[in-house]
């Protein structure tokens, strides 16, 4: 693992975070602020790991706009946004939730949740000691974490290299190993804490060759492969073909399993999420690479 690579991504992914931060104000459009975003990511020479997230209010992730996204920031959003960098391949993950009329108790729980988790971070700690801090630390604060979002480990050109780490009390008694790179990344809310799939699916990735009767289904699969690494892409990115066949395509890969699809994730009694996250790697002294 190239330790440095990851500094550096983390140190990219996290500005083009607070830049992202920055921008979530009434009234502006989530398609500026990913662009925003995406565009810091390559000024600082690095590469995008998959398409920044903006999910707002119950939705918990895995929203990304499309070309022409009319979507814009309401004074009382959650905003949680979620951003992925990497350099050859090393990637750094992290996320924040702000609130243009203000940070409150549920995004403080959610800094909190990912701060306490990061403190016992070391070699030998188990996920089951990770994921009841987290619930812990949210119950103290009076909410839920979502119980079917985790954090997980990282590889190169790997977004989720095998490790999950639920955000609630689990049995697992698998121990962290000096070097590991992992992405802690708790939820919360006031509601049940549970996520389902919701609406149409913007972010896709790679999993097979398949033969595609469409032209803009070949060009997709390509594009998936040498473009994006295999990583996940969004059709916003798809260069010379409109979004509505753009849409079509995906639609023909996903059904004959060339492609996954990432839904949009929605709190299951419609309450608000707020979301935050590091890359740390474990370490007696761990470094978190998305800190700035
Ligand atoms: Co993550």
């Amino acid at each position: 693992m190239s330790e440095e690579k990851y500094i550096q991504a983390g140190k990219i992914a996290a500005q083009a975070r607070d830049l992202g931060a920055s921008l979530v104000k009434d009234g502006t459009k989530v398609l500026d602020i990913a662009n925003a975003i995406e565009n810091k990511i390559k000024s600082l020479g690095g590469k995008i790991a998959f398409p920044v997230n903006i999910s707002i209010n119950d939705l918990a992730a895995h929203y990304t706009p499309i070309k022409n996204d009319l979507l814009t920031i309401q004074h009382d959003d959650y905003v949680k946004i979620d951003v992925g960098a990497h350099v050859d391949g090393w990637i750094a993950d992290t996320a924040i939730t702000i609130k243009p009329s203000g940070k409150d108790d549920l995004i403080i729980c959610s800094e909190k949740m990912l701060e306490n988790a990061i403190k016992i971070i070391k070699p030998g700690v188990t996920i089951s000691e990770i994921g009841q801090v987290i619930q812990e630390t949210a119950e103290q604060h009076g909410f839920n974490p979502i119980n079917n979002l985790t954090g997980h480990s990282l590889d190169q050109y790997n977004l989720h290299a095998g490790i999950s780490i639920p955000n609630i009390k689990n049995t697992s008694k698998l121990e962290l190993q000096e070097g590991q790179v992992i992405a802690i990344e708790p939820f919360c809310t006031a509601g049940d804490g549970h996520v389902k799939d919701s609406g149409q699916a913007k972010i896709f990735m790679w999993i097979a060759d398949k033969p595609s009767r469409l032209v803009e289904g070949r060009k997709i699969i390509e594009l998936a492969k040498t473009e994006y690494k295999r990583l996940p892409f969004t059709i916003r990115w798809i260069p010379g073909i409109s979004q509505l066949k753009a849409q079509i395509a995906v639609k023909q890969l996903v059904q004959a399993k060339a492609l996954h699809e990432f839904l949009p994730l929605k709190e299951i009694s419609g309450q608000p999420v707020a979301q935050a996250e590091h890359t740390v790697i474990v370490k007696n002294k761990p470094i978190i690479t998305t800190k700035i």
